[in-house]
């Protein structure tokens, strides 16, 4: 699937060219990445989200791979390989996680190894998890920001890509404060994106 695998008639690099986008939320970051004409193959969900009407609306394709449950007897790898085998139905080389709400298993990295990327609403290593902006606040941080990075099997890890900072302001919120975050990750991602498959970005 996906791997640098050399043509050797050409010299050229047979990967898909294709990019699966996965997303849980509100959509407002893979909206950004359609709108950058980037070449998405398909869209993947875990739930019923607003992510699913923007790719159909865009025209892309959509696989709903929606997990059994959240509770400690779900099973991560053989969720994992569900997405791999959807994603396989498609011309996917690299894989953009753009607010996803399953951690993805080992299967993910091994299918499409140093090809996943993630976007992550602080200036990592500071704040991982679910609650980046949150922490951030309740920490008093003045300044936060996002991260482009390569994903890994640890939440929140692997490679920085690119990172922006962003105020904190007085009188923030949460949401006031994710939302301008948000504004720079639909910047600043689908311009890292479009670096990474070009290969200028590493
Ligand atoms: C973005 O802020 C993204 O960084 C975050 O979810 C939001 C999705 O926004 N992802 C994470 O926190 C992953 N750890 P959207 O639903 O509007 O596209």
């Amino acid at each position: 699937m996906a791997g640098v695998e050399t043509d050797h008639r050409s010299g050229v690099s047979s990967d898909p060219p294709g990019l699966a986008v996965l997303a849980s939320g509100t959509g407002s970051i893979l909206g950004a990445i359609l709108d950058a004409g980037l070449p998405v193959a398909v869209v993947l969900v875990d739930r019923p989200c607003r992510a699913e009407k923007l790719a159909a609306d865009a025209g892309v394709p959509v696989e709903a791979v929606e997990r059994a449950g959240f509770g400690p007897d779900f099973d991560r790898v053989a969720y994992t390989e569900s997405v791999v085998a959807a994603l396989g139905r498609h011309e996917v080389g690299t894989v953009a996680m753009a607010g996803f709400g399953t951690v993805l298993g080992a299967p993910l990295f091994a299918a499409f190894p140093d090809r996943v990327l993630n976007t992550h609403p602080s200036l990592l290593p500071s704040f991982k998890g679910w609650h980046a902006v949150r922490c951030a606040l309740a920490a008093g941080v003045r300044v936060t920001g996002c991260t482009v990075h390569l994903a890994t099997e640890a939440v929140d890890d692997g490679p920085i890509l690119a990172q922006r900072a962003v105020e904190a302001l007085p009188g923030d919120t949460e949401q006031t404060l994710h939302e301008r975050i948000k504004a720079v990750e639909r910047v600043l991602y689908p311009e890292a994106i479009r670096r990474f498959l070009e290969g200028s970005l590493r």
